[in-house]
């Protein structure tokens, strides 16, 4: 065998690895531009998740944001008034059943409830014909900002100083500058009235959908869910501490007494209303409707609940429901499939709620 033909094939051969590569790495880079981990057009959930663990402190099995929580089981019955927004089959005279989770923002899940200014709902509506739709909401009048990276930066800003257990006042001072919206943000919470429990509290999107309806219309929208009990405001706390799992006491108690409903209201936007700015709330003014109503008949330590290995992706929503061009709705879904994989593949951790259960099955 003569030397040319082999090295011929030999630098053929080289060719052809070279060529592998360069399509192995430009596929990667074509994976990394979509999710946004390239060009500073996004950050990744990794990042992002490695952010909330870095302000919380390592809690494995547990959810890296919302982690102390417990499963609700219900139903959501449709009563036909929001046909004319969206044509999706919840919206129609149905009965969907219903897995949840109450839960307080923050990644510890021993917090003392008093503790955690934000509490959340979450929900899995399933129809009978398969048809499944998964919302995240909390009790706060809007989002302390707009967009994935300023929350990131927020996060790391908040992270308590080990030196102080506190966050930093400098880091903190120079967030709020660069970031009005976060100030007005504050004012808002500030004022906001903090009910006593998790029963008569109402819980936003925060972040806008589209709906689509029948005839095609697309219809700007954010929605809440609202207690039928009445307000009542949380007590300022006393010489006596409360108990650190008080509110989630109280749902227990209350659950065992009867069922606790909600109505889904649907705020329609107005000419103007910015869609991609949850940082921003819409006029007072918009128009309104009561779209059906959420009972919930029983709650379960995660434990012993079905909703420990659902995440609550804000973009797994029924035909006749779209995301918006809210940036905040995709980093949402990349970030809490980060989390899962992550709680996921660690022993489950044994919850502050371990073996509690109320009420009964829907
Ligand atoms: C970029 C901004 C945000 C990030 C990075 C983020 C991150 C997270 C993470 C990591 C979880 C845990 C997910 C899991 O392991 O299943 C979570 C839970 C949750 N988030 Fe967010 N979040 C963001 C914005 C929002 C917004 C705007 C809302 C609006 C209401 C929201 C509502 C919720 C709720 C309700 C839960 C609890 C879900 C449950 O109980 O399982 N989040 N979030």
């Amino acid at each position: 065998m003569s030397r040319t033909p082999r090295s011929a094939s030999t630098v053929s051969t080289l060719a052809r690895l070279l060529l592998i590569a360069v399509v192995l790495l430009l596929c990667g880079a074509a994976f990394a531009w979509t999710g946004g981990w390239l060009g500073g057009r996004g950050l990744s959930g990794a990042a992002m998740v490695d952010a909330l663990q870095a302000s919380a402190g390592p809690h494995p099995g547990f959810r890296r944001n919302h982690a102390k929580g417990i499963c609700i089981s219900g139903n959501f019955v449709g009563n036909g008034n929001g046909t004319r927004l969206s044509s999706t089959a919840f919206f129609e005279k149905t009965r969907a059943t219903v897995v949840g989770r109450l839960a307080l923002a923050g990644g510890n899940p021993y917090a003392a409830d008093a503790a955690v200014p934000v509490r959340s709902i979450a929900l899995q509506l399933r129809l009978p014909d398969g048809q499944e739709w998964r919302t995240g909401m909390n009790d706060i009048p809007g989002f302390p900002v707009s967009t994935p990276q300023a929350f990131q930066q927020l996060t790391l800003a908040s992270t308590p100083d080990p030196a102080t257990g506190k966050p930093d006042p400098a880091l903190m001072r120079a967030f709020a500058d660069a970031h009005p919206e976060f100030v007005a943000f504050g004012a808002r919470m500030a004022a906001r009235p903090h009910s006593s429990s998790f029963a008569n509290d109402t819980y936003n999107s925060i972040n806008a959908f589209v709906f689509i309806g029948g005839d095609g219309a697309r219809h700007v929208v954010r929605w809440s869910l609202k207690p039928q009990l009445s307000f009542e405001p949380a007590t300022a706390s006393s010489a006596d501490a409360p108990a650190r799992d008080a509110l989630f006491d109280d749902l227990l108690a209350r659950l065992d007494r009867g069922p606790l409903v909600w109505h889904l209201i649907v705020t329609v936007a107005g000419a103007g209303d910015a869609s991609n700015q949850a940082a921003v709330p819409w006029p007072e003014d918009r128009e309104q409707v009561d779209v059906g109503t959420l009972t919930i008949t029983g709650a379960s330590s995660e434990n012993l609940g079905d909703c420990r290995d659902i995440v609550y992706d804000p973009l797994v929503l029924p035909s006749g429901i779209q995301g918006s061009d809210d940036p905040l709705l995709s980093a949402r879904s990349d970030t809490y499939a980060v989390s899962y994989r992550r709680r996921a593949g660690e022993p489950p951790g044994d919850s502050a709620l371990h073996g509690r259960k109320a009420g009964s099955e829907p």
